[in-house]
């Protein structure tokens, strides 16, 4: 099966890497796009895949075309690449923000399209995607875009309604992770923790915390209550925390940004 990646920016090439080092395609599998001739050189010769600027050709010769553009291009790119769509191809789009009808209106409604929301953990495999088929795809379809995007992490698949919420949540996810281990990486330093052990520390347990929930398969308030001893240390930190509306912080933060996904989409 060949993969076609028109868009070759982070998401793309995370995605080339989990791929590839997942075995699930090999380099002669795959060809990508770019918009800028430096571009394409610099990420074949990172990736050691076909990389160039014409994605008319790319689409001719894929079964699997992946778009990974930035939304503002998604129109212009499909309207371009329209006529060269594969009779059974299937377009798995990772644009934030572009629907599924769109999808079929700017691609020419002749192919199967499957908007999803990966996320950049995906280089490594720790990936999180989430699918909205069209009517169009097939259950097929969609077992192929899960084989791909499960070789880069989990898949699972919501109703298209919820994508921007998606969005929000586990697209933009990984911002927020770092940023909640910079803090308290920083906090290990005002405690006089080196750095770098400061950092370690923090990163393995969120790492640890995010493991215990999707292994036990436990509320996380029940796992939270284990770590919770009477009068002990850490309820002062979790009061700490509620002082300084951690939890309604964390849900604005999602709403903010599903906010921003629909509007997009202008
Ligand atoms: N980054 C994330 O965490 C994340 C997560 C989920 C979904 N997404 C979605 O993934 C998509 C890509 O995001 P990104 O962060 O990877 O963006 P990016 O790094 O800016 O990459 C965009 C890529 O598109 C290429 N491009 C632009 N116009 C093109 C054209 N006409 N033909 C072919 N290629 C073209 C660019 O090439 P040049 O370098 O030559 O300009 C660049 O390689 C976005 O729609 C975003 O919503 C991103």
């Amino acid at each position: 099966m060949k993969i076609g990646i028109l868009g070759l920016g982070k998401l793309g090439e995370a995605l080339v890497s989990g791929l590839l080092s997942s075995e699930v395609a090999q380099k002669s599998d795959l060809s990508a796009t770019t918009r800028t001739d430096e571009s394409a050189k610099n990420s074949s010769k990172r990736l050691g895949i076909q990389v160039h600027t014409d994605n008319s050709k790319c689409v001719s010769e894929s079964d699997v075309v992946i778009l990974s553009v930035k939304p503002y291009q998604a129109e212009e790119v499909l309207k371009q690449v329209s006529g060269h769509f594969k009779k059974n191809a299937l377009l798995i789009s990772v644009c934030a923000s572009i629907t599924n009808r769109q999808l079929s209106e700017f691609s020419g409604g002749k192919i199967a399209v499957i908007r999803a929301m990966p996320n950049t953990p995906s280089v490594i495999r720790e990936g999180m995607t989430v699918f909205a088929p069209g009517q169009s795809a097939s259950d097929a379809h969609i077992k192929t875009a899960s084989r791909l995007f499960a070789a880069v992490g989990r898949v699972t698949t919501v109703d298209e309604k919820l994508m921007d919420g998606v969005t929000g949540l586990s697209g933009c996810g990984p911002a927020y992770g770092y940023l909640i281990i910079e803090a308290l990486s920083e906090a290990g330093v005002k405690v006089g923790i080196p750095r770098e052990k400061a950092t370690l520390l923090a990163a393995q347990t969120l790492l640890g915390a995010a493991k215990m929930v999707l292994e036990r398969g436990e509320h996380p308030a029940s796992l939270k209550d284990e770590v919770t001893t009477p009068a002990g240390c850490t309820i002062d930190g979790l009061m700490a925390l509620e002082e300084g509306k951690l939890r309604v912080t964390l849900i604005k933060a999602v709403l903010a940004a599903t906010k921003r996904s629909e509007k997009l989409r202008d």
